[in-house]
């Protein structure tokens, strides 16, 4: 789990950067080259089985812990202690939840036009025409709240995920782990707040 969790996380820089060309001031030129460029990779080709290969292994055995997890205390606990566990590790579960609604949402909007899956939109001017996709979408405040909250919520998930994937890979360590600590946090705020400018910039500056 920590391992597809990792591939993931990488994967979301990835796809940050790649989103961020959007902000270019370029019409989208820049951001639509990369997408063509991309789509017609077969190595991109093969990662994108990868990763959805990625997606299913972590959310499969993020259930069957859940799972185990209730088994083992269906009755909960009548007073929790103050323990180790901080606020954001006890909903890993339900953040989890959240982001696999937003990301259904979020692939029926742009990645399943290019599968063919969802009809390409009329101003849509081709089928990787991603940048029109995003103007018209965010230009729906409704949409661009869904994205927001699904951002913080994604934020609260990769904060604990980074440091945790570290301690399953056995790495808990009184030096290093503090370390980790920060960095997840910053690599959690930086994910959630470069995602969620461009929405804010289609809403409210485009
Ligand atoms: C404002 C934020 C975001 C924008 C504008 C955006 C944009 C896009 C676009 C244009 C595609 C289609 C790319 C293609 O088919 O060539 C795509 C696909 C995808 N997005 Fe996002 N995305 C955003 C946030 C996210 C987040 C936060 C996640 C994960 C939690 C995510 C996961 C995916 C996945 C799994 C795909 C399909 C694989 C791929 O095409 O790379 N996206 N996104």
């Amino acid at each position: 789990m920590a391992l597809a969790g990792m591939f993931l996380m990488i994967f979301l820089i990835f796809h940050l950067a790649t989103n961020l060309l959007m902000l270019a001031g370029d019409g989208g030129k820049a951001f639509s080259e990369a997408v063509t460029f991309l789509s017609e990779s077969p190595l991109i080709k093969v990662m994108e089985y990868v990763l959805f290969a990625g997606f299913l292994i972590h959310i499969l055995l993020g259930v069957i812990l859940q799972l185990h997890n209730y088994r083992s205390r269906p009755v909960k606990y009548h007073t929790r202690l103050r323990s180790e566990t901080s606020t954001f590790s006890r909903f890993m579960f339900h953040t989890g939840v959240i982001i696999f609604v937003f990301l259904v949402i979020h692939l029926i909007n742009f990645f399943f036009i290019r599968l063919g899956w969802v009809p390409q939109p009329d101003y849509a001017a081709h089928k990787h025409d991603f940048y029109s996709v995003a103007v018209v979408l965010f230009k729906n405040p409704w949409y661009t709240a869904i994205y927001l909250v699904s951002f913080v919520f994604l934020g609260f998930h990769l904060k604990h995920a980074f440091q945790s994937s570290f301690q399953s890979l056995g790495l808990n360590h009184t030096k290093y782990t503090p370390a980790i600590k920060v960095i997840g946090t910053i690599y959690a705020l930086g994910i959630s707040v470069g995602f969620a400018i461009i929405p804010v910039y289609f809403l409210f500056f485009y």
